[in-house]
């Protein structure tokens, strides 16, 4: 990914003919290419990176603008618990979302789910704090959401927290059809970038693929398969 306005992690980007939208299409493209020949449709997809701030809220953002761009029914879900940023999204009234339904079963799709500026894109936000995240992504309730999800949705990207720190990045991903795992470009700690992997193998997610952020141009052809 082309660098952008450091302040910009959560602003839908409306020139769709800059790189920066190009290479997110691109992104999408790679990732319908990386599920055909796989014997299950990928619907649900997590956003992870091995630490923080290498770009995973914006490319779970510009992933799920791409799909929706292209047509698709699409929801992005804030699934970082500890550091929600997609609320900033469904404006006003928008901060319900993943943990009130989580913790509250008479809680309903409708309460948490809220338009985004977007057509086509639908936002949930991490929802009211809660002490337990992992306990709560680990319940059952989760895995029903995502099989309704499913259900209702094209493509259901889902930001997440780091995979090494916490345990929270590791259950969603597993629970998810597939994974993209985002790699800070220029900086790459190729430790922990292996260490993540390794973890996410562990817990059997899929790795649908690895994106490149923060690339710049002349460093590009550094990396022959950056997006
Ligand atoms: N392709 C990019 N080019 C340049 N800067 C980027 C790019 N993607 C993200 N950034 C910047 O990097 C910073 C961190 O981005 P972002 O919040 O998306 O990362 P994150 O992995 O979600 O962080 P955290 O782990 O804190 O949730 C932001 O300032 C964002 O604008
Ligand atoms: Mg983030």
């Amino acid at each position: 990914m082309p660098r952008l306005n450091p302040k910009s992690t959560v602003t839908l980007h409306d020139d769709v003919s800059s790189p920066f939208s190009e290479a997110y299409r691109n992104l999408k493209i790679n990732l319908d290419f990386a599920a055909v020949g796989l014997t299950v449709s990928i619907a649900t997809i997590a956003v992870t990176s091995a630490a923080p701030g290498e770009g995973k809220t914006t490319t779970a953002l510009q992933l799920a603008a791409a799909y929706a761009r292209g047509g698709k029914n699409v929801l992005l879900v804030d699934g970082d618990i500890r550091k929600p940023s997609l609320h900033v999204l469904a404006g006003r009234g928008g901060r319900a979302g993943l943990t009130d339904y989580l913790a509250d079963p008479n809680t309903v799709l409708f309460d948490v789910v809220h338009d985004s500026p977007l057509e086509g894109m639908s936002v949930m936000a991490a929802g009211t704090p809660v002490p337990n995240p992992s306990d709560l992504l680990a319940s059952e309730r989760l895995d029903s959401l995502l099989q309704e999800l499913k259900r209702r949705y094209d493509v259901v990207v889902i930001d997440t927290p780091p995979v090494l720190g916490a345990i929270d990045a590791k259950i969603v991903a597993a629970k998810c059809d597939g994974v993209l795992f985002v790699v800070e470009g220029g900086k790459v700690k190729r430790d922990a970038a292996k260490k993540a992997l390794d973890e996410l193998n562990q817990v059997k997610a899929r790795i649908l693929g690895a994106t490149l952020t923060k690339v710049h141009r002349k460093d590009a052809q550094k990396y022959p398969y950056y997006s």
